[in-house]
């Protein structure tokens, strides 16, 4: 069962997701040479406290950080420890919060300091892959439609998307149906209708879009030691253009750091 948002439901669930987009921008700036990944995921914890909102990870099916940190070859859910970052890596941060009973959730990759050209397009197409995927997202198309576009830029560049984790519907829980695959197997997916909130979120391979799991249970890598990137914002559906949710420029002035 796929879940719209009413107006009210809305009015929880933007500033909700501003805080997501706005904690996402304040880590991604702080991510510099030298720091250890715990660093970044104590940062993160300062920051979603400052607006009083929780992280949605931490405990999520004993999930045991605050926010998502992979690194390089790391594709998604990578776990915050004493691995320092050094200049040159690409580090893809995950950040969900729940804020009003509504769950934000968005997502992107940086450079540690700078990056060499392939890693630095690897983002770039990942970046324009998930804005390609949101100009599709528009009531009346199909969940399809938005793999389709996902699919074919990154494809048409050269790199891969991955196929054992997909982006989802997104409202009081962190994954709520439908699912929001980067690529499409040619079976008929739900119509898009006005107050649907989803979470795209295309993860690329600069190689195979082979992945698998180390053995901490969670941190997903790609199979071939490829780069990986990823990002992701949570998007509402409308009769016309798609709201970006996770925007951080939309935190309202009265959650704005001072
Ligand atoms: N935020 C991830 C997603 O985009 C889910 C992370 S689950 C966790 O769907 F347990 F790893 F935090
Ligand atoms: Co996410
Ligand atoms: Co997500």
């Amino acid at each position: 069962m796929i879940i719209l948002k009413n107006e009210r439901d809305l009015e929880a669930m933007r500033p909700a997701c501003a805080v997501a987009g706005t904690v996402l921008e304040e880590v991604a700036a702080f991510v510099q040479p030298g720091l250890t990944t715990k660093d970044v995921d104590d940062f993160a914890a300062s920051r979603i406290k400052h607006y009083n909102a929780k992280s949605a990870f931490l405990g999520y099916r004993k999930y045991p950080c605050q926010i998502c940190i992979s690194v390089n070859d790391q594709v998604v859910h990578g776990l915050a420890g004493q691995r320092t970052m050094r200049f040159g890596d690409i580090v893809s941060l995950d950040v969900g919060v729940i804020y009003n009973g509504f769950v934000g959730d968005t997502a992107r990759t940086v450079a540690v300091g700078g990056c060499d050209v392939l890693a630095q397009r690897l983002m770039d197409v990942t970046e324009k892959a998930l804005h390609e995927g949101i100009a599709q997202a528009v009531g009346g198309k199909r969940v399809g439609d938005i793999s389709r576009a996902v699919q074919d830029h990154v494809e048409s560049n050269g790199f891969t998307v991955v196929r054992e984790f997909v982006g989802h519907g997104v409202g009081r829980s962190m994954h709520e149906e439908p699912q929001v695959p980067n690529f499409v197997d040619g079976k008929s997916s739900p119509k898009l209708r006005p107050g649907m909130t989803l979470a795209i979120e295309p993860m690329v391979n600069a190689g195979s879009s082979a992945v698998k799991i180390l053995n901490d249970g969670w941190t997903v890598v790609t199979q071939d030691g490829s780069l990986s990137a990823h990002f992701e914002h949570t998007v509402l559906i409308t009769e016309a253009e798609p709201e970006i949710l996770t925007w951080p420029e939309k935190v309202p002035s009265r959650l704005k750091v001072p």
